[in-house]
C-alpha cells in the first residue's frame, strides 16, 4: 500500500496537507514538514518521495538530533581519506547515498549551526564537497526537512539560520495534532484494529460507539502513534471480545488530560527549571537534556 493510502484521515486539515503534498511532490521544491511527535511526518515524507519522479531512487531518513556534533559533517556530507585524525578511509555521506532520490533531514532544528551554512550552499549550488576535499561533486538529491519544534523560534534565538529556514520552507506542510482533528480518531481506531487483527490472524472486534466517542475526546499527547499503540494493546488484552466498549479502553488511556504539550522556547524552559518538567515527556522521556517540549498545566 502506498504511504499516501496509509495516511488516513478525512478532516479538512489533513485534506489540505494531502492536497499540498500532491502538488509539491512531483517538483524538486524543498518541503518542510512540521508536526508534533507521532503526527505522521515520516508517512508524509514517504508519500512525497513516492509521488515524485525519484520514487525508484533511494529514500534516506537522517535524524539530525541523533548524530554527535563532532562527526555530523562527515556523516552527512562524507569525508576524504586522511581529512582528519582517524579518517583512514573515504566515507560516502548520506547526501551521496541519496543520489537520485530523497534525503529526509528529520529534527532539522538539531542541526549544528556551523553545518547549516554548508547545507544551504549545497541546496543552492546542487554540488557537494566532502570534508577534506577541494573537489565538488554534482548532486541530484531532493531534501525534505522535518521538525517537531517551532523553527521560527529557533531562528529568532539565533540557533537556526534564517536564510536556510526560508530555503527549506518553500512549501510547508503543517500536520495538525490529533486532538485538533478528532473527527479522524474513529476512522483511525477502526483501521488500526482491523490491520492489527489481520496481521495477527484473528477476527477484528467491532469498536462500540461509546468507545469511539471516548477515544475522540482524549487528548493524545503522543498523537497517532499513541492511539495506534492503545488500540493494539486493548486488542491484545481482549482477543476474545467481539465488541470493544469504553470499559475496555478506560484503563489504557493516558491520564495526561490535565497537561498541555507545547513547543517551548528556551526562555520558557529556563523559567521552569533546567528542562522538561514531566517525566513522561515524549521527546526526552524525562532526561531533560535539550528538550524543546515541556508539558504545562492547562
Ligand atoms: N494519518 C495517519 N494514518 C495512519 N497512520 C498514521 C497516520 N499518521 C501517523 N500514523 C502512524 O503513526 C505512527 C507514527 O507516525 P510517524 O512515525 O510518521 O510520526 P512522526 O511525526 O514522524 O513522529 P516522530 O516525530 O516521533 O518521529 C506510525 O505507525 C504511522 O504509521
Ligand atoms: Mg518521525
Amino acid at each position: 500500500m502506498s504511504a499516501l493510502d496509509q495516511l488516513i484521515g478525512r478532516s479538512d486539515s489533513l485534506r489540505v496537507v494531502k492536497s499540498l503534498l500532491l502538488q509539491a511532490a512531483p517538483t524538486d521544491i524543498s518541503i518542510l514538514i512540521i508536526g508534533e511527535s507521532g503526527t505522521g511526518k515520516e508517512l508524509v515524507a514517504r508519500s512525497i518521495h513516492e509521488n515524485s519522479a525519484r520514487r525508484s531512487g533511494p529514500l534516506l531518513f537522517v535524524n539530525c538530533g541523533a548524530i554527535p556534533q563532532g562527526i555530523f559533517e562527515s556523516e552527512v556530507f562524507g569525508h576524504e581519506r586522511g581529512s582528519f585524525t582517524g579518517a583512514d578511509r573515504k566515507r560516502t555521506g548520506y547526501f551521496e547515498q541519496s543520489q537520485g532520490g530523497t534525503l529526509v533531514l528529520d529534527e532539522i532544528g538539531e542541526m549544528p549551526l556551523e553545518s547549516q551554512a554548508k547545507l544551504l550552499r549545497i541546496l543552492e549550488s546542487r554540488e557537494l564537497m566532502r570534508v577534506g576535499s577541494s573537489k565538488t561533486l554534482p548532486l541530484d538529491v531532493r531534501v525534505v526537512a522535518a521538525t517537531n519544534v517551532d523553527l521560527a523560534n529557533a531562528v529568532a534565538r539565533g540557533e537556526f539560520r534564517h536564510d536556510l529556514y526560508f530555503r527549506l520552507k518553500a512549501v510547508t506542510l503543517v500536520i495538525p495534532p490529533l486532538r485538533e482533528r478528532s473527527d479522524d480518531i474513529p476512522l483511525l481506531a477502526v483501521q488500526f484494529a482491523s490491520e492489527f487483527a489481520d496481521r495477527n490472524r484473528f477476527a477484528a472486534p467491532r469498536i462500540s460507539e461509546d468507545a469511539l466517542t471516548l477515544l475522540a475526546k482524549q487528548y493524545w499527547p503522543g498523537n497517532v502513534r499513541e492511539l495506534k499503540n492503545t488500540v493494539e494493546t486493548v486488542l491484545t488484552l481482549n482477543r476474545r471480545a467481539q465488541v470493544l466498549t469504553a470499559e475496555h479502553f478506560h484503563p489504557h488511556l493516558s491520564t495526561s488530560r490535565a497537561f498541555l504539550p507545547v513547543l517551548a522556547s528556551r526562555e520558557q524552559h529556563s523559567q521552569i527549571g533546567q528542562g522538561c518538567c514531566w517525566q513522561r515527556c515524549l521527546k526526552c522521556a524525562g532526561k531533560f537534556a535539550k528538550c524543546e517540549v515541556f508539558l504545562r498545566r492547562r
